[in-house]
């Protein structure tokens, strides 16, 4: 391999016109999308290079196309219309989507999303990433104020660390139209995991989180009346690990028919 290959290789993003594919990866594992592809070519006369910028070519022209496989064993192109929904880790396979570049954006769709923790909120992860900051937090270590977060782009998992010192201990993030609400669908935890925050994180043994309501939340506020999360039991002096997958739960592609694909 040459050293442009080389180079173009170790690219995270790839710029086709003025649209930015970015590849998605979380630390060195690649994803590979399993969704249904909108299109499916493979450029066997190109290089890997050459086929690598088609693809993204290609997507940037297709309107409905917003990511896209690349599989380089096969110079293989897979385009799609929606973000991922399913994902799988396979050697050879990268998955790249449309980077969000401006708030214009149609993947931009800011959903104001309401944060709170009693005691505090320690750590706050949107897609593997702490987006944790005094100045977007300011309430983060009172009990009785929330805070907004402004979420954009495509939401992945959501991972949050709180402290409860005494009675009541959880936390509640929801969206005024209830598309992100925490409920039983989450998962709670108390002990330290590796990785806990991860996109790429198994958390099949992490227990459903418990609901509960805050009875000692200022009643004024709609908090009060909000579901609240914990667990597995309600603690003291702890820390409360949470998060949710907002990928399907079913996430590995069928090796078999990934292959099929592959080589048809
Ligand atoms: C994606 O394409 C499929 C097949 O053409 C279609 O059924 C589906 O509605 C499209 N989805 C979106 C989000 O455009
Ligand atoms: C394809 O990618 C895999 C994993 O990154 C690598 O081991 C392999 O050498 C690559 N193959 C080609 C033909 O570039
Ligand atoms: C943001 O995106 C819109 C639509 O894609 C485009 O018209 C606009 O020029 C972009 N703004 C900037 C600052 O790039
Ligand atoms: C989110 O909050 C910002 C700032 O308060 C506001 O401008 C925006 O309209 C809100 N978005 C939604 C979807 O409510
Ligand atoms: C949990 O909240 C989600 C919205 O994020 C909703 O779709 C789901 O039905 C709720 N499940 C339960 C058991 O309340
Ligand atoms: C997650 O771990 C469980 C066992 O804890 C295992 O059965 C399952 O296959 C794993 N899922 C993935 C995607 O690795």
């Amino acid at each position: 391999m040459n050293a442009g290959a080389v180079l173009i290789l170790n690219l995270k993003t790839i710029i086709a016109g003025v649209i930015c594919f970015e590849k998605f990866r979380e630390g060195n594992v690649d994803f590979c999308s399993c969704d249904p592809a909108i299109e499916d070519r493979s450029w066997s006369t190109f290089s890997f290079l050459e086929a690598l910028m088609l693809c993204s070519m290609r997507c940037s022209q297709t309107a409905s196309c917003v990511a896209y496989n690349f599989i380089n064993a096969t110079n293989q192109c897979q385009l799609f219309n929606q973000t991922l929904n399913k994902f799988s880790v396979l050697p050879g396979c990268q998955y790249y989507y449309r980077k969000v570049v401006n708030d214009s954006d149609l993947s931009a769709i800011g959903e104001n999303l309401t944060v709170e923790a009693d005691d505090y909120l320690q750590e706050f992860y949107i897609n593997g990433i702490n987006v944790m900051s005094p100045s977007r937090f300011p309430h983060a270590k009172e009990w009785n104020t929330a805070d907004m977060y402004n979420l954009k782009g495509d939401l992945f998992v959501i991972a949050v660390r709180a402290w409860n010192t005494i009675a009541f201990g959880g936390v509640t993030i929801s969206t005024a139209d209830n598309y992100i609400v925490t409920n039983s669908t989450w998962k709670c935890r108390k002990d330290l995991t590796d990785g806990w925050y991860k996109i790429n994180y198994n958390d099949s043994f992490w227990t459903d989180a418990l609901e509960g309501l805050n009875t000692y939340y200022p009643t004024s506020s709609p908090l009060a009346r909000y579901k609240w999360i914990f667990g597995p039991q309600a603690c003291e002096h702890c820390d409360i690990y949470c998060r949710r997958s907002f990928i399907k739960k079913d996430r590995l592609c069928l090796e078999k028919h990934f292959w099929e694909i592959v080589l048809a």
